[in-house]
């Protein structure tokens, strides 16, 4: 469904991203796992248009992307929640919504408030709250609650995890599986593998921009070397 080929990438001069290869199957949900700047957000970053690739190729449904905008990869259905959540914060929830709206999809349900209320129930108590007022963890469900309006085919999470409260980790990794379920495929960021293990089919161990692993997340495990070099564990 997605695919990098051979993708370099960077910030100025700076390469950050050598040559990285990935593929990213339908109805699946892969994990970047790496540890602090090995270039997990970059990669995201790379395929939403936010970085320009040097070289190599991006392809998402047989159509290279690599040098489109932005806007226009977003609505070839790839929906973006980066770390920092951008939302709005001086509209409410339903608002916030609202933005995200996007035509849906054929053959597909459509997102709306109600289905991302039933997907994350402590939002639909604080729907017309300003998102100001809401907790870490909601801030993070609104923002990948109003992607979700775009109608998306893939999703991007940087770090869904990250900063959030037991429970509501395991609450985010059940909603990334009923999302799967949905026929999402997802592309997510991750440092804790812990969470990793819960949610993805597959996964890429990335070091320094490059690709150290590619595969089921059982054959990670088994690497000890990878286990105890790349990852922070
Ligand atoms: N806007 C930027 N300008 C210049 N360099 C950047 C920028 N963003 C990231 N970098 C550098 O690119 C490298 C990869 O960063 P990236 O954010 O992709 O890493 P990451 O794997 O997502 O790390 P983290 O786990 O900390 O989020 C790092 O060396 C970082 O310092
Ligand atoms: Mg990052």
């Amino acid at each position: 469904m997605l695919e990098i080929r051979r993708l370099r990438a960077g910030y100025g001069r700076a390469t950050v991203l050598f040559d990285l290869d990935l593929v990213l199957n339908a109805g699946e949900v892969t994990v970047l796992l790496g540890r602090n700047g090995a270039g997990k957000s970059t990669t995201l970053k790379s395929v939403m248009g936010l970085v320009q690739p040097t070289s190599g190729e991006i392809v998402f449904e047989g159509k290279r992307i690599d040098s489109l905008a932005p806007y226009r990869i977003a609505r070839l259905g790839l929906g973006y929640v980066p770390e920092e959540r951008r939302i709005f914060t001086d509209l409410t929830v339903d608002q916030n919504l609202e933005v995200g709206r996007r035509p849906p999809r054929p053959d597909v349900p459509e997102w709306t408030a109600d289905r991302v209320f039933s997907l994350f129930p402590h939002l639909a108590a604080a729907r017309s709250r300003a998102a100001a007022r809401l907790s870490g963890g909601e801030q993070k469900m609104l923002a990948i609650s109003r992607t979700l309006m775009g109608n998306p085919s893939v999703l991007l999470l940087d770090e869904p995890s990250e900063g959030l409260a037991p429970l509501i980790v395991e609450h985010m990794a059940r909603t990334i599986i009923e999302l799967k379920r949905t026929g999402l495929a997802v592309l997510l960021c991750e440092q804790n593998l812990r969470f990793a293990r819960r949610v993805a089919d597959r996964a890429y161990v990335i070091e320094t921009g490059q690709v150290r692993y590619g595969g089921t997340l059982a054959g990670l495990e088994a690497d000890s070397t990878l286990r105890g070099g790349y990852l922070s564990i």
